[in-house]
């Protein structure tokens, strides 16, 4: 399964943050999707300490219309800054949001056509190199994280990778899902993909989640990338095409996955995070235990 040829390191990653969050509204009508809070930390900032995490120096932001808070979410407040160091509080709630001057790289998706689209619009600060993606609103929770351990199987076999996990059948209508080839421990040959099958054609359970290496050949294929599912130009689309020209496989996460895009995800996401939280955990136990009798 492993390519032995020299493998670019993965140093860049692409966040699509141009969609219009429409299962969130009205709460998304302002806001946008990627800042609505977990406990206390915007979906945006799990990704991206998930990506520092595993190496990520470049950070690609794909905003659109009204997502300009997600930049300033990674700006210097000044103002902030200096009123509470006059105050005597502490500044380290928002050490997580300091990126390397010069590390954070806006490009705009003028109208959201899809996600294959809003990678494509990274094209010119990818350039030739290796990628990672990030769909901020799959909230990916363990350690080491999803894309760290991405990154430990790409060091291995290179190519392309992608992130899945098994649900139920009746479920994988709404995903991108593999054709699964050779399994080695949690790495998976991938066959084929296909975005948002009917059932009764899925080649599988195993669903793509959200976190993606790339080579930048895919670039290329995005370009000329028709509309697919839900007349969307797909990224699964253009992968599936890179399928047999370069190494592609799946990595099953060891952890948890919340799709904090649907509102039963954001909530199962916010319980459990704020369950396991050192600071939080054993109150919200007790709240828990006493609302539900
Ligand atoms: P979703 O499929 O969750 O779409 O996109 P959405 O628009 O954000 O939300 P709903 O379905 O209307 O509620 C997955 C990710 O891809 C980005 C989104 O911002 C999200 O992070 N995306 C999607 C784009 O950046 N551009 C697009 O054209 C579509």
């Amino acid at each position: 399964m492993s390519d032995n040829t020299f493998r670019k390191p993965v140093r860049k990653a692409v966040f699509p943050v141009a969609g219009l969050g429409t299962r969130f509204l009205p709460a998304t009508k302002a806001i946008p999707k990627e800042l609505l809070p977990v406990v206390d930390r915007p979906l945006i900032q799990y990704a991206v300490d998930e990506a520092r995490e595993a190496g990520i120096e470049e950070f690609v932001f794909v905003t659109g219309r009204g997502k300009t808070a997600i930049v300033e979410h990674f700006d210097t407040a000044y103002e902030l800054e200096a009123t509470m160091t006059a105050r005597g509080k502490s500044l380290e709630p928002l050490e997580p949001t300091r990126i390397q001057p010069g590390n954070l790289v806006t490009v705009r998706q003028q109208v959201p056509l899809g996600l294959g689209h809003a990678v494509w619009c990274a094209r010119a600060v990818i350039g030739d190199e290796p990628f990672a993606i990030f769909l901020p609103d799959e909230l990916m929770y363990g350690s080491p994280g999803c894309m760290k351990q991405m990154v430990e199987a790409y060091n291995e076999v290179g190519g392309n990778l992608v992130s899945v996990l098994e649900v139920p059948m009746e479920e994988v209508s709404s995903y991108g899902v593999i054709a699964p080839g050779a399994v080695n421990g949690a790495l998976t040959e991938v066959k084929g993909l296909v975005e948002k099958p009917k059932v009764a054609d899925a080649p599988s359970n195993k669903i793509v989640s959200g976190r993606y290496i790339l080579q930048p050949e895919v670039m290329g294929l995005l370009e000329t990338q028709g509309k697919g599912a839900g007349g969307e130009i797909q990224l699964t689309d253009s992968m599936a095409k890179l399928i047999g020209q370069q190494p592609f496989h799946a990595v099953t996460f060891a952890g948890r996955r919340f799709d904090c895009g649907s509102k039963l995800g954001f909530v199962e996401a916010t319980l459990a995070i704020a369950l396991d939280r050192p600071d939080l955990g054993d109150d919200v136990r007790a709240m828990m235990t006493k609302m539900l009798g």
